[in-house]
């Protein structure tokens, strides 16, 4: 029988969807320091290549979270491009901003040049691993949040608020929903089991 605690943390994974329709406050009982623990625990807590540790973050709000996505907003030319940025801007409470530190990188393919070529793709999955344990906590915790990558646009809004040898991973927007996820659809996608060959 699968304990408990393992159907929660399953649901848990379930429970977190992709909702962009927000709305630009914290849900009852819920203030911005609780979400800086919570990002907090999960940069400590999450493995990364060698325990090298690159993963970065920092929470924008209020103006600052409003003057960066202006920024992004105003940098894209498209009109139709506009359009994420600007609902992120005046309908979400805030972004996590996921960054890696390059020189994290750098000095692990020093120090073990025969794996230098996969230290910078070990460090986008610790983010992406950072990213989606956020994701799925802050929903638990009764937030709407989607996932989005306007990196090189944040990095420039940001400019020496990071240090320079930050890369720009991911944005994950969050505030109170306003909707319900949409429909999914999964593919037939079975785990199978090999014992014997
Ligand atoms: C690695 C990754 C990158 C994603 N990038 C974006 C993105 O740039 N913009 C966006 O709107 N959604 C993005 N998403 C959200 C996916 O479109 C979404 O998770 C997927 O359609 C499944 O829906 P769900 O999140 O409701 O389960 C991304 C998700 C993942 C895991």
């Amino acid at each position: 029988m699968v304990p408990p605690t393992v159907s929660t943390i399953l649901s848990s994974i379930a429970a977190r969807r992709t909702i962009y329709n927000l709305k630009p406050v914290l849900p009852t009982g819920i203030n911005l320091k609780d979400v800086q623990k919570i990002i907090q625990a999960i940069i400590k807590d999450t493995p990364t290549a060698f325990n090298s540790q690159p993963n970065r973050a920092l929470i924008l709000t209020g103006e600052a979270h409003r003057k960066i996505w202006e920024q992004v907003t105003d940098s894209i030319e498209a009109e139709s491009g506009k359009k994420r940025p600007a609902s992120v801007k005046n309908e979400a409470f805030g972004s996590v901003i996921f960054l890696t530190d390059d020189q994290t990188t750098e000095n692990l393919q020093a120090k073990f040049p025969a794996w230098a070529a996969f230290f910078p793709t070990f460090a986008s999955h610790a983010s992406g691993a950072a990213q989606i344990s956020s994701w799925t906590t802050l929903e638990a915790a009764g937030l709407g949040c989607h996932l989005q990558h306007y990196n090189g646009y944040i990095k420039a809004a940001l400019g020496s608020k990071i240090p320079s040898n930050w890369t720009v991973q991911a944005q994950l927007i969050f505030g109170v929903p306003k909707e319900q996820p949409g429909e999914k659809t999964y593919i037939e996608n079975e785990v199978k089991v090999i014992s014997v060959l």
